[in-house]
Order: C-alpha cells, then structure tokens, then sequence
C-alpha cells in the first residue's frame, strides 16, 4: 500500500496503460479520415448554427470573425498539446488519462470530472439547440407543439412573462399550439420533449456499437460541411460592406459587468462561441478504438481543427456582412439571415442541415463521455460495474452509455441552454489549460519517451494555450466561476469518499515500474 502522502499525487505508468490497451477490449476500426469526420461530427453544431447571434449582437459586433480568431489561438495551442500527449499515450480517456500518466491521480480526476461538464453538459446543451432547430423545421411544416413540451420551466415562463410585458402574446401563440402551462401545486411545469428524445435515440446508437456510429456520423458530416459552404459561398453576394463599419464598435460594459465590444468584448465574444471548437480534443478519446492511434489521433485532431476554424471565419464575416449586428436573430441567426433576404428555400436547407448536424454533435459528444468514464472505471475511480463492462455482442460500455444518456436527457429537458453553455465553456477552458500544463512537464520529467508527434517550440505553444484559455475564462462573468468552484467541490468529495478508496492504482502492492522508453 502507498503512503498516504504519494496517494494523491500517483502517477500511473505508461507501461500500465500499454498493458490495458494489450488487455483488449474496444475494436480497432478507426482510420485516420474517420477521425477526422469523428472531430468535425462533434465540432461544427450549436456554436455556429445559434451562438453566433449572440456573440455578435452582445459582445464583439462585426469582429466576430476576430473572436473566432482569439478562440482559435487557444483551441490550437491546447489542439498540439494534446496531440503529443495522443501520440505519447494512445489510449481512450483523453486529457483525464494524459493527466493520470504525468501530473497524478487526484489531478487526474479532477479533470476527469470537469470532462463530464464538457461532454454530457455539452450534449445537453446541443440538444437544447437541437430542439430549436427542430421547431424551426416543424414550423416550416405548420406543425406547432405546446410551448410546455419545446422548453424548460425556466424558459418557458421567461417567454410567456417577456411576451405579455411587450403585449406580444399573439405573436408567441402562432408559435406553439398552447400557451397554458400546466401546474402541479402551484409550481408551473415545462418539460423539452424534443431535447429528450433526441438523446434518447442517440443512445440506443451507441448502445449498438462504434461502426454503426462512425458511419451515421459520416453523413452528417458531409451534410453539414455542404451546407457550412452554401452560406458562405451563396450568403457572399449578399454581403453589404456597410454593415461591417464600424468593425469594432465603441466598448462598454454589459449588465452582467462583462465587457462588450472593443477588445474586451473580441476576447468576451471568444468565451462564447469557444463552444463552437469544443469536439476536436474527442478525437483523443477514440485512441483506443484507432488503427494506427500514434499517427492518426494528431492528424484527426488538427486536421478537424483547422477545416473548422477557416468555415467559422467565413461564415462570421458573411452573417455579420449579411445583415447590421444589431438586429441578429439570436435563436437561428444563420437561417434567418437569409430568411430577411426573401431566400425561403435556404432557410428549409439550412435549418434541415442544422438539425442533421446537431445530431451529429450529440453522437460523438455522448460517445466521448461514455469513453471517458470508461477509462476512468477501469481505474477503480469510478464504479466498474457500471462504467467498465462492455455489452458481450456490441463490444460497447453499454451500461455507461444508457446512464449518461438518461442523466443528460433530464438535464436537457429541464436547463435553460445559455447556463449549460456557459459552464460547459468554463470547464472545457480549464481541461485545456491543464493539458498544456500536464504535457510541458512531461517534457521536461520525461524527455526521453518516444514522441511519434512533437510539437516545435512547446515552451511557447504552451504558454500561448495557457494565455488564451485562461483569458478567455477570466472574460466569463463570475457566477460562471462559482458554478465550476462548486461542481469541482463536489467532484473532491466524491472522489474522497469513492475513488481514493477504490483506485486500482493504489490497492497495487507492487512498485509500479518505471517509465519506460517506448518506441
Ligand atoms: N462545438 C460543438 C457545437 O458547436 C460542441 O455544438
């Protein structure tokens, strides 16, 4: 047994995590393409289908495009870092298992369990989105739902409230079928049906297993980079240059005490549509299920990164040039831009594509999470009779991937999406500025392990993905703050009263060995 003081601080050894992988277990079917569509399938979703208005109408204006830069800085730094821990460490479990391999266990798990808020909040959040997007296309068919079953109580006594203070009730009652909010004493209840079962079905994918996954994924991929190229491509001739002047408006401070506009409200605006790149590093996650996981992880990790960020710039420039920022729609702002321009059928493509590509997101999001728990289980951290058991025919942790998917459905049914989101960017930020932390000082313990993939001048990348992520989460209002510091409370005391107890790492009467070359 170790030593109280080394317990938090043990480190599990790569030869370790060589073994679990040797062990078996998820099949190997993952090429380096398909990685790549894996990362593109989670990145390009609610990000830029919906918080794009926001972002521009709230925080940067015009320049939204520069906070899509700002945003991209850090996603880059943090994106090389993880692809040298990838190619160091090709196992499933991401940034929870780089930070396991070098810094140690109770570091480990507190990343692991700020991944939760990253992947399962985050489908949550998609799935709220998702929601929006559906009632636009169903809208489009006549076809209206109760404004109970489209939203959460929160937001759907915030509409109801907003509508009858403006006198507008008419207009939100050619929305929804019914209006009435049914009330069980004296509490109103409001429920996001389709938010639900979209998870729902996304689970009963999974459950099934990863190739049947990788390829739905494939053709919403395609889908939605064909529609992401019809905005740009087609919203172009209808850019007005007027619209972008003044390109950085006059700075302020917004009600929340955060910074709009000027270069304060750049870096604000990239807190906020930093949710748009969040899917790149669940590339890392499927290591365990890639072919060749030291040279194909990296490439799906930058490759993903990169096509997205040069679409995202595209799409700023041509939304904030299509219409004055103003006056952007902050629920379906693409589409709508080109609804103003008289173009209904873009408005049918776009919304279509959105929903196909929100589904997109929720798939590999939700396959992350099941992953990530998967890893960790295997570690003793999390209970493996749960979250370590793989289904005998499909070869999927299948019990992990029916609980986070009912968790996360009753989140998304019951969450306003601008909370979720927010604590999910929070959380995501923090992961990234750790793994810049964790792969710096593997470097600098480790500097002999074989590195398939090295990122150049790693002092400067790694402080840049430091600087930006954590400047992006300095930009976030405070109560953002207090969510993280609790929901990372409780992670410490789950972790005391659970992990530490049951950590494989720990019941291990051996000496680990030590790290060794691998090449
Ligand atoms: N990047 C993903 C999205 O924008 C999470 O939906």
């Amino acid at each position: 047994m170790m030593h109280t003081s080394e317990r938090w601080m043990a480190r599990k050894p790569v030869a370790h995590f060589e073994a679990d992988q040797q062990r078996g277990g998820l099949r190997r079917i993952l090429g380096k393409w398909s990685l790549t569509s894996l990362g593109i399938g989670h990145i390009i979703g609610a990000g830029i289908f919906v918080m794009t208005g926001l972002a521009a109408r709230e925080y940067a204006g015009p320049a939204l495009a520069l906070s899509f830069v700002v945003a991209g800085l850090g996603c880059a730094a943090a994106g090389l870092c993880y692809a040298e821990m990838a190619s160091l460490l090709p196992v499933e479990g991401s940034a929870y298992a780089y930070a396991y391999a070098t810094v140690g266990e109770l570091f480990a798990w507190i990343i692991g369990w700020d991944l939760l808020l990253e992947y399962a909040m985050g489908a949550s959040t998609v799935a709220v989105g998702w929601s929006g997007y559906l009632a636009k296309l169903l809208a489009l068919f006549h076809v209206h739902l109760p404004l109970w079953l489209m939203h959460d109580p929160h937001t759907a006594q915030a509409l109801l409230t907003q509508a009858t203070g403006q006198g507008t009730l008419d207009q939100l009652a050619q929305r929804y079928s019914d209006l009435t909010l049914p009330s069980v004493a004296g509490l109103r209840l409001a429920f996001n049906l389709p938010a639900f079962l979209i998870i729902g079905v996304i689970t009963a994918v999974l459950v099934r297993g990863i190739r049947e996954a990788a390829g739905t994924n494939l053709v919403m991929v395609v889908v939605k980079l064909a529609v992401v190229l019809f905005v740009i491509i087609a919203g172009a001739k209808f850019v007005d240059p007027a619209n972008w002047s003044p390109f950085i408006p006059t700075p302020h401070s917004n009600d929340h005490g955060e910074e709009a506009f000027g270069w304060g409200g750049i870096v604000a605006g990239a807190a906020y549509v930093f949710f748009a790149y969040i899917g790149f590093d669940a590339v890392s996650t499927q290591a365990g299920e890639a072919r060749r996981p030291r040279q194909d992880v990296p490439f799906g990790i930058l490759a993903s990164l990169c096509i997205c960020t040069v679409l995202y710039i595209g799409v700023s420039l041509v939304l904030t040039g299509m219409v004055p920022y103003t006056e952007l729609d902050i629920t379906a702002p693409i589409a709508d831009a080109f609804a103003r321009r008289g173009l209904a059928w873009a408005v049918w493509i776009i919304s279509i594509a959105a929903v196909a590509g929100l589904t997109s997101v929720l798939l590999v999001t939700l396959l992350a999470q099941s992953r990530v728990l998967y890893a960790m289980a295997k570690d003793g951290l999390m209970p493996q009779r749960i979250f370590g058991v793989l289904h005998p025919r499909f070869i999927t942790p299948y019990r992990g991937t029916l609980l986070t998917g009912l968790l996360t459905a009753i989140v998304a049914a019951l969450t306003p999406i601008e909370l979720i989101a927010k604590l999910v960017n929070i959380g995501t930020l923090l992961a990234f500025v750790m793994v810049c932390v964790a792969v710096w000082r593997m470097r600098l313990k480790e500097p002999h392990l074989h590195r398939p993939f090295r990122v150049r001048a790693l002092p400067v990348v790694a402080t840049l993905g430091i600087v930006f992520n954590l400047g992006m989460m300095l930009s976030l209002a405070w109560e953002n703050w207090a969510r993280l510091a609790a929901w990372l409370l409780l992670g410490l005391v789950v972790y005391f009263f659970y992990g530490r107890h049951r950590s494989v790492l720990q019941k291990s009467t051996a000496p680990p060995p030590p790290l060794t070359t691998v090449s």
